[in-house]
């Protein structure tokens, strides 16, 4: 069954221009379409071990670079809600203050060659972040992602060059709670303990 992509609303999004979005946008299609092409391939009889393996790791690879990339330009925006009282209580807990979990975040962003992921972690119940430095390196499972930020180069280079932390400032700006937060509320109830 094929994917379809989704569609985003970048009006809300300050700091990072529209070609620099649409382009970002169009390496997302690119990853439905080999998502669909690995599939296809894995059908065929006559692959050798390397060719699997490769397909193999291809189906994670895609399959997470479209997801991670669905959730980055969904919660991409400003908005004037603010962290969901539970999830900032959460934070606390977890980081101390909300001060110290952004600069965790965005120290992670930092250092990731890919993502920074905000997600609370069902095994040990409670929030991290969690850097990945490829679509498919890094994913933890029974974990449920928050807050998603793309740092590889094709997400800034356009606006920024090279310069990652001004992106990264711009970032911190453009953070949607109010998608945040619905998140959050996906939560399990009987997973969370406080
Ligand atoms: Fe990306």
């Amino acid at each position: 069954m094929a994917v379809i992509p989704k569609k985003f609303n970048f009006a809300e999004v300050k700091g990072i221009t529209e070609n620099q979005l649409t382009q970002h946008y169009q390496l997302y299609l690119g990853y439905i379409a080999l998502l669909g092409n690995v599939m296809n391939s894995l059908l065929s009889k006559e692959l050798t071990a390397y060719e699997y393996r490769g397909l193999k790791d291809g189906e994670s690879y895609s399959l997470d670079g479209i997801v991670l990339h669905e959730l980055y330009f969904s919660n991409l925006g400003q908005s004037p809600i603010e962290p969901a009282c539970q999830l900032l209580e959460l934070i606390k807990r977890d980081f101390g203050s909300y001060k110290a979990w952004l600069n965790d975040f965005i120290r992670t962003g930092k250092v990731a060659r890919g993502w920074a992921v905000l997600a609370y972690a069902y095994r040990d119940n409670r929030l991290h972040n969690f850097m990945q430095d490829a679509h498919n390196v890094g994913v933890v499972w029974q974990a449920w992602p928050l807050l998603v930020l793309d740092v590889y180069e094709h997400a800034y280079m356009i606006d920024f060059g090279i310069d990652k932390e001004k992106y990264l400032e711009v970032f911190k700006q453009n953070i949607n709670w109010s998608v945040v937060n619905k998140r959050f509320y996906e939560l399990s109830p009987f997973s969370l303990k406080y």
